[in-house]
């Protein structure tokens, strides 16, 4: 069919909304009217470079929700008619990963930049012409998607998507960074740096898993307001700051876990990250840097002898056919804020202003909202 998307064509240009040609559903796929796609800080390093596909015209767009309208041979577990959540993440559930209780690291993730469809590697959409690249394997900023079951996960319709869609990438991340890759214990002090659609679900994460103090970190003086709103107990505009905020308030000892959320991580930071940790603590890099930058600062000795753990996570260590209804069930229990991480709603047309007001500081998350206009 002929929709419309968000392309990138090169490197540091603006998002630009053109027509698409999707091919129908084959074997393992389904297609999808889509009612909503958070805008997540990932899809602006396919912008600046950082996350570089395989290949242009990116389609962007990966935390996504809607209803299904096709289903294509094979696909047993969905209906015309489902509400469902995209997951960034695919994952089969047979593959040695998934099997291992690794769903997160499913071996189909392999191919998440490639824009080769798991279905049958080829591609399948097209704009001016040339084959098109979806983040993820998804392209969530388009009114209409065609995808492999393995990334679909069926939700109760009753949710709105606007407040489902961001469990598809953000939230589930967020969270999971706070609960399952830190492990945050009742009575942990925590700290959480960067406080958009990641950190503020980190955040969440770290209060209702018992977190003694929440301090976050935040540019943004309206950020830290929020914050505090969430949960937050002690709050700071930089690191350096909160070092030493958090060395007065915890005599030294500093934060038991430290979940790295900026916008965009930077290896030179590292050993900042690192020195908010307590001695035996745990510092979580969930933020993403350039997939080209290899150098870390770091006081080795120091890591060694304060033994403390630096940790990577990818979509929170969860499990998307897991996490992504259980989560939306604690928003439906009122024990996971997600309205109010909504912070302004956008037509795909004014993608380009909601990604400048997530650079200014203006959102916890922006979220386009498709209606028929778009479609
Ligand atoms: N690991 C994963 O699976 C995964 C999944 C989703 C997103 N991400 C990454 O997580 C990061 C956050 O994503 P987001 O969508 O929440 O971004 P965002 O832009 O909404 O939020 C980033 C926040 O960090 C703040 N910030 C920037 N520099 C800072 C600094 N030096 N100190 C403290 N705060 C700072 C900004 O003011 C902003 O509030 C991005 O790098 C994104 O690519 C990773
Ligand atoms: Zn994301
Ligand atoms: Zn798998």
């Amino acid at each position: 069919m002929k929709t419309k998307g968000a392309l990138i064509w090169e490197f540091n240009q603006p998002w630009s909304i053109e027509e698409i040609e999707i091919g129908d559903p084959v074997k393992d796929e389904v297609k999808i009217q889509m009612e909503a796609s958070g805008m997540c800080h990932s899809d602006h390093h396919l912008v600046t470079g950082g996350i570089p596909m395989g290949g242009f015209p990116v389609l962007g767009g990966h935390e996504g929700a809607g209803i299904v309208t096709e289903v294509g041979p094979g696909v047993e577990d969905l209906a015309v008619g489902d509400h469902v959540v995209l997951s960034f993440i695919p994952s089969c559930g047979k593959c040695p990963s998934c099997q291992a209780g690794l769903r997160n690291l499913c071996d189909l993730g392999a191919g998440l930049l490639l824009g080769a469809a798991v279905s049958d590697g080829t591609f399948r959409i097209q704009a001016r012409g040339q084959n098109v690249f979806p983040m993820t394997l998804l392209g969530t900023f388009s009114p209409y998607m065609v995808v492999h079951k393995s990334s679909v996960v069926k939700i109760d319709p009753s949710i709105p998507f606007e407040v489902a869609c961001l469990v598809g990438c953000g939230v589930t991340t967020g969270y999971g960074s706070a609960t399952r890759t830190a492990d945050i214990r009742p009575g942990d002090d925590v700290a959480v740096i960067g406080i958009g659609g990641v950190g503020m679900a980190a955040l969440q994460g770290a209060v209702n898993a018992g977190a003694r103090r929440v301090f976050a970190v935040d540019p943004v003086e309206w950020k830290r307001d929020q914050a505090l709103k969430f949960g937050a107990t002690h709050v700071y505009p930089d690191v350096e700051a909160a070092l030493m905020g958090i060395a007065e308030v915890t005599a030294g000892l500093m934060a038991k876990k430290v979940i790295v959320t900026v916008g965009e991580l930077h290896g030179a930071d590292v050993d900042a990250y690192v020195n908010l940790t307590a001695k035996g603590g745990t510092c979580v890099l969930t933020a993403i840097g350039s997939l080209l930058d290899t150098q870390v600062s770091l006081n080795l000795a120091m890591l060694t002898l304060m033994q403390k753990n630096l940790q990577g996570t990818i979509f929170g260590g969860g499990n998307p056919h897991y996490d992504i209804p259980q989560l939306l069930s604690m928003y439906q229990a009122g024990k996971l804020n997600l309205d109010d991480m909504i912070t302004r709603q956008y037509k795909l047309e004014q993608i380009n202003d909601g990604y400048q007001d997530m650079l200014d500081g203006k959102n916890i998350r922006g979220i386009i909202r498709y209606t028929d206009d778009d479609r």
